[in-house]
């Protein structure tokens, strides 16, 4: 397979970097090719606006989304590694999600979540959390994530297997953090292709 990770942090030293490169570790270990889109090094600009719109009426989709779009269409798996901010998506994750995965190229309805206009493909969520996973799943965040994401955003994508690993303790002690760099580099290395 060739996998495609998505990160979103500005710091090379950040845990979510370190979460991505141990995740390439694996997947590469299993003798899979991989490619890195370091969205915050790479400069990609998360806005959505009128060129994005003007796409809907017959316009060519402007550059950098299409540059996005051909990492994909060479993609049989996409994992996304961004920290979770406000029980969701940092900005830059949101506007690669809102730009690229477009409306005509990803999808054409929305009465069926399961519909894509993608081949299938695995998608992966890596998203490391400060929070405990009882305080997540006791106040309903985690409910709240599954619905919004893999019940109603990426099965739209074409993500016909898929999964969200949230990295809860990003912030925890050192036993911690390695054990969670461990899931990510086991999570790459036992990837499986789209059903
Ligand atoms: C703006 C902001 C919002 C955050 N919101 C949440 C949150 O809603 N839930 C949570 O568990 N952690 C939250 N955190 C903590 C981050 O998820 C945590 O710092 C991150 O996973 C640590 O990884 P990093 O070193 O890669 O940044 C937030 C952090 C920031 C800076």
């Amino acid at each position: 397979m060739h996998v495609l990770t998505v990160l979103d942090h500005p710091n090379p030293a950040s845990f979510s970097a370190a979460v991505a490169r141990q995740f390439i570790a694996g997947v590469e270990s299993s003798g899979h090719s991989s490619e890195l889109a370091d969205l915050n090094a790479e400069g990609f600009d998360p806005r959505w606006s009128m060129a994005d719109i003007e796409v809907d009426k017959g316009s060519a989709a402007p550059a950098d989304v299409l540059n996005e779009q051909a990492r994909i269409a060479r993609a049989d798996a996409v994992c996304f590694v961004f920290p979770l901010f406000w029980w969701g998506m940092p900005a830059m994750t949101k506007g690669w999600v809102d730009r690229v995965w477009s409306w005509g190229w990803a999808y054409d309805q929305l009465d069926d979540p399961d519909k894509s206009l993608q081949r299938p493909r695995t998608g992966i969520l890596l998203v490391p959390a400060g929070a405990r996973s009882d305080e997540m799943e006791d106040a309903g965040y985690l409910a709240a994530l599954e619905t919004a994401w893999i019940k109603g955003t990426f099965g739209y994508f074409g993500f016909t297997r898929r999964r969200l690993e949230v990295l809860n303790g990003s912030t925890g002690s050192a036993a911690r953090r390695k054990a969670l760099l461990e899931k990510a580099y086991q999570t790459g290395f036992a990837l499986l292709p789209a059903k």
